[in-house]
C-alpha cells in the first residue's frame, strides 16, 4: 500500500481544451486508485505566491458532470506567471520564487504536477533546481511545440477548429472568386497552419519555419488560374511568420511577451496587388484555444493523468509525461524544457503538403 501522499497540480501558459480531461485523470488516479489528496492550484503559479496559498481541493464528486466535455482549465492558468522576473504594477521586475517555494511547503505538497507549455517548463525545471520542488510536468499547447512528443494537449482540438475554419471559408471564396487568406496560432512553430492546411485543402501555407516572398505566392495564384483552371484560393498562414523584409507581425508586448497578429492583412494587402485578385483575411485568435476538446486531447489527456500520478507513486520526479508511437512514456525534464519543436522540414505532413502540390512561397 502507497504511503499517504499530497500532491498539488497547476495550469500554467496559455489555456487549450483538454486540460480539464487532465485535472480529472490526475484526481480520478491518485484519489481513487493510491487515496492520496489532491489540490488545484488557482492560476498557475500565482496560486503559490501568496499566504495561504490560493489552492482547492479537487475530490471525485466534482468530475460527476459536464467538466470533462469542457474546454479551458477549472482552476485557472496565467501565462504571467515567472515568479524569477515577476511584473508588478508599477512595471519594476522582481523575484518571487521564495513565496512559491514557501506556497508549495505551506500546502505541505509531496509532488506537483505542472501543466505546461516550453515556457512553464523553464520555469519549472528553475523551481525544482533552486527550490528543491518535486515536480512532474504535463505538455499542454496548441502550438505543439513541445520537443520529445508528438502532441501536446489542445494542438489536435486548434487544428480541428482551424480546418473547420478552412472548409467555411472554402465556398465564400468560391462563390466570390477571391483569395481567403486565414491567420492562424503559431508563434515559433508551424504546426497548426500544416496540419490544417493540409487537412483544409490549402494552396498557400506560410509556416514560421520557411521564409517566403510574395513573388512566389503570386505565382502560385497565377498557377491555380491557369494550370488548375480555378478562380478562387485558400491560404493559412501563422502569426509568426517573417515578412520578406524581416518585418515580424507583433501588435504589443504583454508582460516581455510578444502579442502576434498582422499577417493576414499584410497577405490580404500585398497579394491583392500582386495578383488582382479580390483578397479578404481572417484572424481565428482564440477561437482556436476555447470550447469542447476533441477525442484525441480528452485520451491523451487523461492517458497523461494517469501516467503522471504513476510517475509521483515511484517517486519519479522531473519528469515530462509524452505521447510517442502511441505509447505513454516520459522523458527527463532537462532535456525538454527551453527547447522547442519546429516543424520537420523533411517530416511526413511537409511531404505530403509538397506533393499535394501546396505552397510554402519558398520557389
Ligand atoms: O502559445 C500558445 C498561444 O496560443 C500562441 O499561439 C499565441 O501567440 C499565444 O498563445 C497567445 O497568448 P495570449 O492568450 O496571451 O494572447
Amino acid at each position: 500500500m502507497a504511503q499517504a501522499k499530497r500532491i498539488g497540480i497547476l495550469t500554467s501558459g496559455g489555456d487549450c481544451a483538454g486540460l480539464n480531461a487532465v485535472i480529472r485523470a490526475v484526481v480520478f488516479r491518485a484519489v481513487h486508485s493510491y487515496g492520496w489528496e489532491v489540490i488545484g492550484i488557482k492560476r498557475g503559479t500565482l496560486g503559490l505566491m501568496v499566504s495561504p496559498p490560493d489552492a482547492v481541493p479537487l475530490t471525485l464528486d466534482m468530475f460527476h458532470g459536464e467538466v470533462l466535455r469542457m474546454g479551458g482549465t477549472l482552476i485557472g492558468t496565467t501565462n504571467r506567471g515567472n515568479p524569477f522576473d515577476f511584473a508588478l504594477a508599477d512595471g519594476s521586475r522582481v523575484d518571487r520564487s521564495e513565496e512559491i517555494y514557501a506556497g508549495y511547503r505551506e500546502l505541505g505538497l509531496d509532488g506537483l504536477i505542472v501543466v505546461g507549455g516550453d515556457g512553464s517548463f523553464q520555469i519549472t525545471r528553475r523551481l525544482e533546481q533552486e527550490g528543491g520542488l518535486n515536480v512532474v510536468c504535463i505538455p499542454k499547447t496548441i502550438d505543439n511545440d513541445v520537443p520529445g512528443t508528438e502532441n501536446a494537449v489542445g494542438y489536435i482540438t486548434a487544428v480541428n477548429v482551424t480546418t473547420e475554419a478552412l472548409d467555411r471559408l472554402q465556398t465564400t471564396a468560391a462563390s466570390h472568386s477571391r483569395i481567403m487568406i486565414l491567420e492562424v496560432m503559431g508563434r515559433d512553430a508551424g504546426h497548426i497552419a500544416l496540419a490544417s492546411g493540409v487537412a483544409g485543402g490549402a494552396d498557400i501555407i506560410l509556416i514560421p519555419e520557411i521564409p517566403f516572398t510574395i513573388d512566389s505566392l503570386a505565382r502560385k495564384i497565377e498557377d491555380i488560374d491557369t494550370e488548375w483552371a480555378r478562380d478562387f484560393a485558400l491560404v493559412v498562414a501563422a502569426e509568426g511568420c517573417t515578412a520578406e523584409d524581416g518585418r515580424r507581425f507583433t501588435i504589443a508586448d504583454t508582460d516581455g511577451q510578444a502579442r502576434y497578429g498582422g499577417i493576414g492583412h499584410y497577405l490580404a494587402d500585398r497579394l491583392s496587388t500582386a495578383t488582382g485578385w479580390e483578397t479578404r483575411f481572417t484572424i481565428l485568435g482564440h477561437v482556436q484555444r476555447g470550447g469542447r476538446p476533441s477525442t484525441t486531447d480528452r485520451v491523451i489527456g487523461a492517458a497523461y493523468g494517469v501516467h503522471a500520478v504513476d510517475l509521483i507513486s515511484r517517486g519519479d520526479f522531473s519528469r515530462v509525461v509524452v505521447w510517442q508511437n502511441r505509447q505513454v512514456t516520459d522523458l527527463p525534464l532537462e532535456q525538454v524544457a527551453g527547447v522547442s519543436r519546429n516543424v520537420e522540414i523533411d517530416g511526413p505532413v511537409m511531404r505530403t503538403a509538397r506533393g499535394l502540390g501546396i505552397s510554402f512561397g519558398d520557389d
